[in-house]
């Protein structure tokens, strides 16, 4: 069956490859040019983060479980971008009142693993579609050491663990790549993941939109 054949190249060459126009309009998004511009005002970057929060609450929630199980058993530990964010947006004094208010991945999640062995063809298809989800967050530290590095000259009394967390990690990128490279083997599992990272550049792009607040 074509799908099943192997991929012609690592699955972190074709991630990259099928995503670089999506990466492109990213980094030339309204948000990402203001703010690496140095325009983007101190209530704009905190709705920034606003728009953020949103997306990773609800991303972590809905991925909790496969992040804890399947992904800590593949061999990476995924740091809560969630919980950084509400540290970011409340001040590093009041981090436990938004954690105790809305579930994220930190406050607590299942453990239990979903392993695509275990699931049927389309569960498979959507685990390796997080796979691709995956790819963007991870990847998106990587970006984000260069905006940290503004970000601390613009508002230097505000913290910035969510961009910084690239910065932190102990967890280096080639070791996420070989993980990706091992997860994702067949034509049809890379399909997936490529979808899953497209539509995750998709909800990246909407919070970096001129709509959010940059005054
Ligand atoms: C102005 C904003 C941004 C800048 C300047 C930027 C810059 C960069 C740089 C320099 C790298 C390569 C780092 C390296 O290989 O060591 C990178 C990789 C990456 N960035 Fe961005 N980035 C930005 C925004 C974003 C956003 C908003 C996302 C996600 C929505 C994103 C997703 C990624 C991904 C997935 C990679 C990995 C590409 C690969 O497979 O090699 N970036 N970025």
């Amino acid at each position: 069956m074509d799908g099943a054949r192997a991929v012609p190249s690592p699955a972190h060459i074709v991630l990259r490859e099928s995503t670089r126009a999506a990466h492109e309009a990213a980094e030339d998004s309204p948000a990402m040019r203001r703010l690496l511009a140095g325009e983007l005002g101190e209530t704009g970057y905190l709705g920034l983060l606003g728009a953020h929060w949103d997306l990773f609450r609800d991303w972590e929630e809905q991925r909790g479980r496969w992040l804890m199980g399947h992904v800590a058993d593949a061999g990476w530990r995924y740091l809560s971008r969630a919980s950084r964010l509400a540290m970011d947006i409340h001040g590093a004094c009041s981090v436990n009142e938004p954690l105790k208010r809305r579930k994220v991945l930190d406050s607590g999640l299942p453990a239990a693993a979903g392993s695509p062995a275990a699931a049927g063809s389309h569960k498979a298809a959507l685990l390796h579609e997080a796979w691709g989800e995956l790819y963007v967050i991870e990847g998106s530290a990587l970006g984000g050491r260069v905006i940290v590095k503004r970000l601390r000259e613009r508002f230097p009394t505000l913290s910035h663990h969510f961009y910084a967390i690239g910065e932190n990690a102990d967890e280096p990128w080639p070791r996420f790549q070989s993980v990706l490279d091992r997860e994702l083997t067949d034509r049809a599992a890379l399909q997936s993941a490529v979808a899953g990272a497209l539509r995750m550049f998709a909800r990246f792009h909407q919070t970096l939109q001129d709509d959010a607040p940059h005054v």
